[in-house]
């Protein structure tokens, strides 16, 4: 099976975009990290995908100023030419059209530090703590143009600690979507992921792991 090409875009310290690149070191994973695209000249995650060996390239949507379509179409052209198969926004913080979005129809991905459709936006965590949810998590899922919506692929939760600190929380989060967004690239990669509606449903086998469940305890 040849592997998809996969582009991460960031614009912060890449942490997603480097799980992503450590699963795809593996000999039998379906998909391929071949491009990293930022849209922040500086951002960390350039250079930890550069020392992996991974192309990068930078699209700095400042220079163009208000002119949205002008950044997509930019970044649009260095996705088909690197023939990109599949696009995880990984940290990505700029907005995308609905141009942008139709032209990767169910081909992009998003992760989102919740779990969706609770607390879309940012200040997720903190917003759970208000909130005095027991459980909270992240979600992959496809990008629809509106934010944080699209059907979901694959979900995990942790426990909300009486005790919690918005940093506690945000780390135990984020080491769950180092395992998330892995699982749920490798599912779309195999071509196992069909969208029904407002659903996702997967193929292949009869007990997929789009639900990752964290105990108390762990990590
Ligand atoms: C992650 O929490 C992700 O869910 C959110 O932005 C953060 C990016 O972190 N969309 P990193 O750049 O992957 O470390």
């Amino acid at each position: 099976m040849s592997r998809k090409r996969v582009a991460v875009l960031i614009s912060g310290r890449g942490s997603n975009m480097a799980a992503l690149i450590d699963a795809a070191n593996a000999a039998d994973y379906p998909a391929a990290i071949a491009l990293v695209v930022s849209n922040v000249p500086n951002a960390g995650g350039l250079a930890t995908a550069a020392k992996a060996g991974i192309a990068t390239a930078t699209i700095d949507h400042t220079t163009y100023g208000k002119d949205r379509a002008a950044f997509e179409r930019a970044l649009q052209d260095v996705l088909v030419q690197n023939r990109i198969d599949l696009v995880c926004l990984a940290g990505f913080m700029r907005l995308l059209t609905p141009w942008f979005v139709g032209q990767w129809p169910n081909r992009m991905l998003n992760i989102h530090p919740a779990l969706l459709p609770s607390f879309k936006g940012l200040d997720t965590h903190r917003r759970a703590l208000e909130a005095g949810v027991k459980l909270h998590g992240a979600t992959v899922h496809f990008v629809v143009p509106e934010m944080d919506s699209g059907p979901i692929i694959a979900q995990g939760a942790v426990p909300v600690r009486d005790d919690d600190t918005e940093a506690a929380l945000a780390a135990r989060v984020l080491a769950v979507e180092h395992r998330l967004y892995p699982l749920a690239l490798r599912l779309v990669a195999e071509g196992r992921v069909t969208v029904d509606g407002s659903r996702c449903r997967i193929g292949g086998s009869p007990d997929p792991d789009t639900v990752l469940l964290v105990p108390a305890g762990h990590p």
